[in-house]
């Protein structure tokens, strides 16, 4: 018996310790459904004012559009390789053929962007250059404001540089034109209005061929044919040399006998060949010194020109022309270099 009072004590001792345990257990899924309904009102809490961000967000550009773009800009491409390929429909240039020179241009510009061999020969007082007329007139920031020079490749093209000269005369803002200089005669009306709109006018070359594949006679006639046919037309005196595709062996560089200017940020327009694009484009990655390339040529170039100037303004920025940005960034500009902004040449 006595062995049986002690079982059945100990199975009651058993069953009472499981009541307990039971009663323990059912405390412990308690305190964990109230934990999980906590986390979750946490994660719902921090989902919604998530939510109310991204509506905020997306109420502030112009577009629908161009809200997605902006959220959905790839931040990757600022300060891309030169890729100026730009330009040519008018003159007939096969689209195939315009992508194999851009990737020429590609290769070219990075070989020479490893050779880093920025040579110092400085113009003396960089002469002309301090006299020529660069628009944005009297518009003058401290030092601390951030300065861009917008710069239009391949014209002039009378219904796109007019909507141009126009936006920017009214902000009062200033650029720089790289003109064609077999171009010249035909638009001769329009490259007086740029220049004497006090826009800084530059060579572009002749012909718009790749500077590398040329003779060191070839090339000194693009870039002589093209000075002399500019000042027939406007007095501009020496310019500084954009070449076509950003393409500029060391050759061609010693060749060109003034500074020579490519960018820093590609808008793109000859690419995306739409405003939106190329405004999402460039306000997505535009910063201080940018060089910005765009080409008087296409009419989306015009209508994101137009929606651009008054932005970057509100956005701070001072818009000059090439020479005006680096006369800003106390950088003088030197004969025979490449430069893709102030700080960055070879
Ligand atoms: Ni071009």
């Amino acid at each position: 018996m006595a062995g049986i009072d002690m079982s059945e004590k100990a199975e009651k001792g058993k069953m009472r310790g499981e009541s307990a345990k039971g009663a323990g257990s059912r405390r412990i899924s308690q305190a964990f459904w109230g934990i999980l309904m906590l986390c979750s009102l946490f994660v719902m809490f921090v989902a919604g004012i998530l939510a109310l961000r991204a509506g905020r967000g997306s109420a502030q550009p112009r577009t629908q559009d161009r809200a997605e773009g902006e959220n959905g800009a790839n931040p990757g491409k600022a300060g891309a390789e030169p890729a100026d390929v730009g330009g040519q429909d008018t003159e007939g240039f096969a689209s195939g053929q315009q992508g194999m020179e851009d990737l020429a241009v590609r290769t070219d510009a990075h070989t020479a962007g490893e050779e880093g061999d920025a040579q110092g020969k400085a113009l003396p007082e960089n002469g002309e250059m301090e006299d020529d007329l660069t628009g944005g007139g009297d518009v003058k920031g401290d030092e601390d404001t951030p300065v861009i020079a917008l710069t239009f490749d391949d014209g002039p093209f009378t219904p796109v540089t007019n909507r141009i000269v126009d936006v920017l005369l009214e902000y009062n803002a200033g650029a720089t034109f790289f003109v064609v200089g077999s171009r010249i005669d035909m638009y001769s009306d329009t490259l007086k209005r740029v220049y004497e709109s006090g826009f800084e006018v530059a060579s572009h070359t002749w012909s718009h061929k790749n500077l590398n594949g040329l003779s060191p006679e070839e090339v000194l006639k693009e870039l002589d044919d093209t000075r002399e046919k500019l000042n027939a037309c406007v007095p501009v005196g020496d310019v500084l040399l954009r070449p076509p595709y950003g393409s500029a062996n060391e050759s061609v560089r010693e060749l060109a006998g003034t500074p020579l200017i490519n960018w820093s940020l590609d808008s793109e327009d000859w690419k995306s060949r739409d405003a939106d694009t190329v405004i999402q484009h460039v306000l997505s990655t535009v910063k201080d010194g940018d060089i910005i390339l765009m080409h008087d040529l296409y009419e989306c170039t015009a209508g994101a020109v137009e929606y651009l100037v008054p932005e970057l303004i509100a956005r701070g920025y001072r818009l000059v022309s090439v020479s005006e940005l680096f006369r800003c960034k106390g950088i003088p500009l030197e004969e025979g270099i490449l430069y893709r902004n102030p700080w960055d040449c070879y």
